[in-house]
């Protein structure tokens, strides 16, 4: 009786090990089969991400998107007013001194300093040049002039002002 409660304990002990070793190995090959799969993709960060490649402008069709369209220009044109340079003024001092100084003043690049002897030539050449150069920039034997002083939100009108403000203040 003894001998056969032996064999049925260890049979019933190697059972129960096959049985532990079975789940163990199903474990590890649930893990191995999940870790192949592609994430599940996040919602949210879908989302962000979409939004984030939006183009920044809308593009408007119809009624609503004339009216979008005339609002868009109104706003615009209220942007581009607020952007003529120094307030539209046309007192070259403030000019000069805001923007054409930089380089004229301390003679940087080449720039003619307000002193007669630098001016002689180039006012020889007539104010018309001289203005045209101003506008439009040129190079010279000197360096660059950029145009308009490099701001292109002056007007000609300022710069003309600007360039006879120069000339008429010369050392
Ligand atoms: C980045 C530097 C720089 C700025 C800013 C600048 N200039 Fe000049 N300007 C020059 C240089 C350099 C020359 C000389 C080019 C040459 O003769 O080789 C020059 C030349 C000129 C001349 C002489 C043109 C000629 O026909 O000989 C006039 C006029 C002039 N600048 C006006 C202006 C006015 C007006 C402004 C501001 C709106 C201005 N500059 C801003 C660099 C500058």
């Amino acid at each position: 009786m003894r001998n056969h409660d032996l064999v049925f304990l260890k049979q019933f002990s190697m059972v129960i090990a096959f049985l532990v070793a079975l789940t163990i190995a199903l474990i590890l090959a649930g893990m191995y089969i999940n870790a192949q799969q592609e994430p599940e993709p996040n919602p949210v960060a879908e989302a962000a991400v979409q939004q984030r490649l939006q183009p920044v402008g809308g593009v408007y069709a119809g009624s609503t998107g004339a009216a979008a369209q005339a609002a868009a220009k109104a706003a615009a044109a209220a942007a581009a007013a607020g952007q003529v340079a120094y307030d539209g003024t046309l007192d070259g001092s403030v000019i000069y001194a805001a923007l054409c100084g930089a380089c004229h003043t301390a003679g940087a690049g080449g720039a003619p300093k307000l002193e007669r002897a630098a001016w002689a030539a180039r006012i020889a050449q007539g104010s018309d040049v001289m203005h045209k150069h101003a506008i439009e920039g040129f190079q010279g034997a000197a360096g660059i002039m950029p145009a308009k002083g490099g701001n292109p939100s002056l007007t000609d009108e300022q710069v003309i002002a600007t360039v006879d403000w120069m000339v008429d203040n010369l050392k």
